[in-house]
């Protein structure tokens, strides 16, 4: 059904454009960063076409079954639940995964990490450890088939996702529910790891999507942050001769220190797109 003479130009909320210039504004009221791209991509989903077709097609109208499931994506966004669990689905290098919250949303920053580890030797064993969805031991699989990865967590929750993610992507990699290295069992050749590293008291200046919606230990590392990374130093040196760990602004001197006097003869900071030294890596 088309809006007839109502769509020549003028925005009205039953159309793409309307709905669009409506959805913008409620969701940049309620505080989101890209309110547009959001709207977008939401209103994608409720119609089950590519973004795109939204630029093709501005005067397209929508059913009123399509408006209402528009309408839940909307109020979903404008509590600010992050759009990847909306839509459940993020891109993370070359691998889709899904997402929902018992997972951390996989960030860009943390394609660093993996870019890294893509320069470990031929046939390397290496765990990944807080591995979540799986982003960082699925996409080095697709990488990189040689490599055998393990990857372990915390959360039985989390698991059930990120093997799922395997399955799904046909990707063979090994997952074990353990507190850090403890249930992987045999030589390590490297150790790759973006455990939480938030401050406790950092809670307060999260956005909303990440204090309300994300799984809290996914993120919270005690009073400096550090009460992951510290122990895992530690096992990680005693493992394998490679490590890298993702962190937080301004740990990278800490846990650069922490790997030194846990037995790795170097130490090396790597800079995100944003300048920020977000991966150490260590070498034995
Ligand atoms: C910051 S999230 C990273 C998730 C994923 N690797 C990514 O980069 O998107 C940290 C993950 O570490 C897990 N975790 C927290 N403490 C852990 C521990 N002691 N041992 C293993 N995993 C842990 C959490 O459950 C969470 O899935």
């Amino acid at each position: 059904m088309r809006s007839g003479a109502a769509s020549k130009g003028r925005p009205t909320a039953a159309d793409v454009r309307g709905a669009l210039a409506a959805a913008t504004a409620a969701l940049r009221e309620a505080g989101c960063e890209s309110p547009r791209l959001d709207a977008e991509l939401l209103l994608a989903a409720a119609l089950g076409v590519a973004r795109t077709r939204l630029h093709i097609e501005p005067e397209r109208s929508l059913t009123r079954e399509q408006a209402a499931r528009f309408a839940g994506l909307l109020e979903r966004r404008r509590d600010r639940e992050p759009v990847a669990y909306i839509l459940g689905t993020r891109a993370f290098r070359h691998i889709e995964l899904a997402v929902d919250p018992r997972v951390l949303v996989p960030r860009p920053e943390t394609e660093l990490l993996v870019e890294l580890a893509l320069t470990l030797p031929r046939g390397a064993r290496v765990a990944d450890v807080g591995t979540g969805s799986g982003a960082i031991a699925l996409a080095l699989k697709q990488e990189r088939a040689d490599l055998d990865v393990i990857a372990t967590d915390v959360s039985a929750d989390a698991l059930a996702l990120a093997r799922a993610n395997a399955a799904r992507l046909g990707l063979d990699v090994t997952f074990a529910e353990a507190d850090l290295l403890a249930g992987v069992s045999g030589e390590l050749d490297a150790v790759v790891s973006n455990p939480p590293y938030i401050r406790d008291a950092d809670r307060p200046w999260l956005a909303p999507e990440v204090a309300r919606h994300e799984p809290a230990g996914a993120l919270f590392a005690g009073e400096d942050g550090l009460d992951v990374l510290r122990r895992l130093a530690v096992e990680a040196a005693a493992r394998a001769r490679w490590v890298a760990f993702e962190l937080g602004a301004g740990q990278a001197p800490a846990v650069g220190e922490l790997l030194r006097a846990a037995g790795m003869a170097r130490t090396t900071a790597h800079r995100d797109l944003a300048g920020i030294e977000r991966v150490v890596v260590g070498e034995r």
